[in-house]
């Protein structure tokens, strides 16, 4: 099955309005590129403004809560994001795994709000480096898929994807065939969650994305697109990117 390419920026708490012209920036390659899909989930402050003007550039946020509305300060419902022109989500990242003990179960509820609030969702999973080390890395992110994709999920609003947490934030990357190695157990578990949708679920690559390595990691069997951190801040650094997988 053909899935289109996708590409997704995570600003994490990164950006202030100045930084807009960045998203500007990378909604013009966006636009240059529409046989892509481009995304950038923002810090809710940036939401509104960036999208104003994004275009074909996918404004998204970065968590939601599981529950549509209540008594839970400093949270953002689905219903929230959407109204503030996120189209898209991301939940189950593993910094919020890491920072909030968030679980598995706990990023299939908020995948599930945010369908139900019109949102897209791209939903993480990821070893750590010590279960990689244990040899375990296949037998974890099966456990955290089955916990965490839903049973309607399908390529129309859901994505997977993997990033070893060792590979966020430090240079690190696994090998293609490791990379195409778990994508394919990543699939193969959610085929049998699924069944036949699996095959159109896009599963994205994370995990020290750059321009340098781009090319051959969106080259890389079953890897359908880039989870991007640090190299989505700016355009200079996230276009290439974008090229890559165009
Ligand atoms: O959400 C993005 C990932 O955590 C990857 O971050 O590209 O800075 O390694 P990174």
């Amino acid at each position: 099955m053909t899935r289109r390419k996708l590409v997704a920026g995570n600003w994490k708490m990164h950006g202030m309005r100045a930084d807009l012209v960045e998203v500007e920036a990378i909604a013009a390659a966006a636009a240059a590129h529409r046989q892509i899909d481009v995304v950038l989930a923002l810090p809710a402050t940036l939401i509104g403004p960036a999208a104003a003007y994004a275009g074909p550039l996918a404004i998204g946020g970065q968590d939601c809560h599981a529950n549509p509305k209540g008594a839970h300060t400093g949270c953002l419902s689905a219903a929230m994001l959407h109204e503030a022109g996120a189209s898209v989500v991301i939940v189950g990242h593993s910094e919020r795994r890491a920072d909030q003990n968030e679980t598995s179960q706990d990023a299939w509820a908020k995948a599930e709000a945010a369908r139900a609030a019109g949102l897209r969702v791209i939903l993480c999973c990821g070893e750590t480096e010590a279960e990689r080390d244990a040899g375990r890395a296949e037998r974890v992110v099966q456990a955290q898929i089955e916990k965490s994709v839903p049973e309607d999920a399908n390529g129309d609003w859901f994505t997977l994807a993997y990033e070893p947490r060792w590979a966020i934030g430090t240079g690190r990357t696994p090998t293609p065939e490791e990379i195409a190695s778990i994508h394919a157990i990543a699939r193969a578990k959610m085929r049998q969650l699924v069944g036949d949708a699996a095959g159109g679920i896009r599963i994205l690559y994370g995990g020290s994305v750059t321009g340098d390595n781009a090319a051959s990691i969106l080259a890389t069997p079953e890897v359908d697109g880039a989870l991007v951190g640090g190299a989505s801040l700016t355009a200079a650094k996230f276009v290439p990117i974008i090229e890559a997988a165009a």
